[in-house]
């Protein structure tokens, strides 16, 4: 089984685009691949965060993914700063990568641009990325597009580590996950459905409660000529209504468009598929959020489980650059 390694930031709310379009699939496939999803809280430090925030975030996600079906027993389920590895592998990442390829780095020149704060962190970032694939002999990498340079670079990193040292580190592939639905905002359905908070309105929580999902699929904004096809094009915000009830209901949009001759009774049905979609999530979510140390649990298994693989890696870097034993 090919070990297959993701990073989720514990920022924001996961929504109805990341489930239908990732983490839904992660379940699914969870016993085809050797899965490692780290929950990456060191990551989340680039950008200041309110303390009580991250915490609560690192918790929310880490429950919500076993409630979206991800199994602890099956997979490992990590918080990134438990394995102390992942910070000190990544200065040697650091010490591997030169300045001008971080800087050349699209995400951390659009990122810097915006930030009134540009931490040295948020620039050696992909470094600390590099060390979270490194560390598990990682074959796989599934993660979008605009990750694709930062894989790019794990590889690069990795081939110049080991043509440095010595055989010490599996290069990972980067692989296009499946295109899942395609899950546009609501009410900008040109746009990726994203946590931003930019778009409330536009975008379905996994935890929303079933009146603000009716709510926002109501007023979900379509258009004026009220023939229902499947039409990305000349009717986005349609197409996105009829992606999201066929993702629901495993069909396919073009399909589901065939069912309907009016837009109310389409919004109605996608409304009460994605309540129904989302109620086991919410039914577990809400069992494993009653336990206070239920989400320290997960983790605290997950880190045991993820320290075996990287303690031993990391004892290997440190001998192969000449790192003196701490034993
Ligand atoms: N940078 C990734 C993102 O923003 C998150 C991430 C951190 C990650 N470490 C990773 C993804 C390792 C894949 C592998 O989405």
């Amino acid at each position: 089984m090919a070990r297959v390694f993701s990073g989720i930031q514990p920022t924001g709310d996961l929504h109805l685009g990341n489930y239908l379009g990732a983490v839904r699939r992660w379940a699914a496939e969870q016993h085809e691949h050797d899965a490692i999803h780290c929950v990456v809280d060191l990551h989340a430090l680039t950008i200041p965060r309110d303390p009580a925030e991250l915490r609560a975030k690192t918790n929310e996600v880490t429950l919500l993914l076993v409630a979206a079906g991800l199994d602890p027993q099956a997979m490992i389920l990590f918080a990134q700063s438990h394995v102390p590895e992942h910070t000190e592998l990544a200065w040697v990442m650091e010490c591997t990568a030169s300045h001008g390829e971080l800087s050349r780095m699209v995400q951390f020149k659009e990122k810097s641009k915006q930030a009134a704060h540009v931490s040295a962190g948020l620039f050696t970032y992909p470094a600390l990325q590099a060390a979270d694939v490194l560390l598990y002999d990682t074959e796989e990498v599934p993660v979008g597009d605009d990750q694709r340079q930062h894989i790019e670079l794990a590889r690069d990193l990795a081939e110049r580590f080991n043509g440095r040292y010595g055989p010490t580190f599996v290069v990972p592939k980067h692989t296009i996950p499946p295109v899942g639905a395609r899950i546009m905002d609501l009410q900008e359905p040109t746009k990726k459905m994203s946590k931003s908070l930019d778009s409330p309105q536009g975008t379905i929580l996994v935890l929303d409660d079933p009146k603000a999902i009716e709510r926002k699929i109501k007023r979900a904004v379509t258009d004026s000529d009220g023939e229902v096809r499947y039409d990305i094009t000349e009717k986005p915000g349609l197409a996105n209504l009829l992606s999201i009830l066929a993702a629901v209901t495993d069909e396919q949009p073009e399909a589901v468009a065939e069912k309907y001759t009016q837009y109310g009774p389409l919004k109605a049905d996608a409304a009460a598929a994605v309540v129904e979609a989302l109620r086991p999530l919410q039914e577990r979510y809400a069992e494993l959020a009653a336990d206070p140390g239920a989400a320290d649990a997960i983790l605290r298994t997950g880190a045991e489980k993820a320290r075996a693989i990287a303690t031993p890696k990391m004892a290997q870097v440190r001998d192969a650059v000449g790192l003196t034993s701490r034993h």
